[in-house]
């Protein structure tokens, strides 16, 4: 009888579980264009990988997890360059600081002073594989 209980137990706890690890996509391939703005940005994941995890980039939005695009409806959704609120697309790449998630722009900063040899390549508005 207890074994039985436990069996239960476990498969109510597989069939729990299995929604949230099928909730996250493959990742698409390298290619990516981020093309909301005048300047489309090539993204790649490949380059990517390293220790970050998807939700650093693609995080939880209202407590649930989401592949969505960064401007979709209802997200930075504000083309405006200089909107400053959580809705502005352009902050959410590139503001160095005050976003609750870390932006494209601020970590490849951190990786430029570390490594100046890329901070053209990384940080710079044009001729840089960002922006080329
Ligand atoms: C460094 C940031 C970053 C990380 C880390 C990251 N992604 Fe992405 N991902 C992006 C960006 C940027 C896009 C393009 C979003 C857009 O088009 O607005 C994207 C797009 C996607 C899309 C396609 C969404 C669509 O509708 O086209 C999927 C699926 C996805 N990522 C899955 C993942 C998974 C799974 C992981 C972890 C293994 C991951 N990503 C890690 C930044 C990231
Ligand atoms: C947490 C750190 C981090 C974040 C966030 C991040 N990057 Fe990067 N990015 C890197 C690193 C590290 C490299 C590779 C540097 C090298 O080794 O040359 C890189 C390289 C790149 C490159 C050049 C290589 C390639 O694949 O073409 C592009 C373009 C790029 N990132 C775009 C983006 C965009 C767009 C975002 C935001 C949606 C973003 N990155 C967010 C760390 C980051």
């Amino acid at each position: 009888m207890k074994k039985c209980i436990l069996g239960a137990f476990a498969l109510l706890i597989l069939a729990l579980a299995l929604p949230a690890l099928a909730a996250q996509p493959d990742v698409p391939a390298d290619g990516l264009k981020l093309n909301k703005t005048k300047q489309p940005v090539t993204f790649n994941h490949s380059t990517h990988k390293t220790d970050m995890k998807c939700g650093d980039c693609h995080h939880v939005v209202d407590g649930k997890e989401n592949f969505g695009k960064c401007g979709d409806a209802g997200c930075h959704d504000s083309l405006d360059r200089k909107d400053t609120s959580v809705k502005g697309y352009y902050r959410a790449m590139h503001a160095k600081s005050g976003t609750k998630f870390v932006t494209c722009a601020s970590c490849h900063g951190q990786v430029a002073e570390k490594s100046p040899d890329k901070k053209k390549e990384l940080t710079a508005c044009k001729q840089s594989k960002c922006h080329p």
